[in-house]
């Protein structure tokens, strides 16, 4: 038997989708801990500041009652954050064949900075392999239904910026 574990799932979260919630969830169950870790400062200009990306993962992560999973802001190198927290495992979501390039190399690149953190890639659910955060804010920036994308905390605050067809009303 393995001793529980602290986890941590980083990423950018701009915002948080029905594919996040789906790892976080089952990555809950195999870990003791789950520490969601949303950088701060994404090179891209983000479309939610960190203080709503936050709110809207802590709503969700309650609403699905996740009790294993705490969320946190972090700024810098992911491992120094990682030891800062103590964790040992790095959680990331594979979706499809093209998300493995970029995900090999982030996770080697880990590993030489800190030897021991280890990655481990779950397997999106098929219900929810093909969303993306990318894909729900170009949708609901064109007026789109992304209504069963996002949880309720995301579709209300998309609603408020983007109008009623963000819930397939319009
Ligand atoms: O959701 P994303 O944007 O794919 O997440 C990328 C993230 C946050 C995991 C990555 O950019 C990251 O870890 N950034 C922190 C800075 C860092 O440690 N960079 C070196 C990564 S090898």
């Amino acid at each position: 038997m393995t001793a529980a574990m602290t986890a941590i799932y980083p990423g950018s979260f701009d915002p948080v989708t029905k594919g996040h919630l789906d790892v976080m969830r089952r990555s809950s169950e195999l870990f003791g801990t789950l520490i969601v870790a949303v950088l701060r400062n994404t090179s891209k200009a983000p479309m939610f500041d960190i203080d709503e990306r936050r709110e809207m993962i802590a709503q969700a992560v309650s609403a699905e009652k996740l009790p294993a999973v705490t969320v946190t802001a972090f700024d810098g190198l992911l491992t120094d954050f990682a030891a800062e927290v103590g964790a040992q495992i790095i959680v990331r979501g594979l979706r499809a064949v093209s998300d493995v390039e970029y995900e090999l190399q982030m996770s080697l690149m880990n590993r030489r900075l800190k030897p021991g953190l280890e990655t481990v890639f779950l397997t999106a659910s098929e219900d929810v392999s093909f969303i993306s955060s990318r894909l729900v804010r170009e949708i609901a920036r064109l007026g789109g239904d992304v209504s069963g994308l996002v949880p309720a905390s995301v579709l209300a605050r998309l609603k408020e910026r983007f109008g009623p067809g963000v819930e397939g009303k319009a």
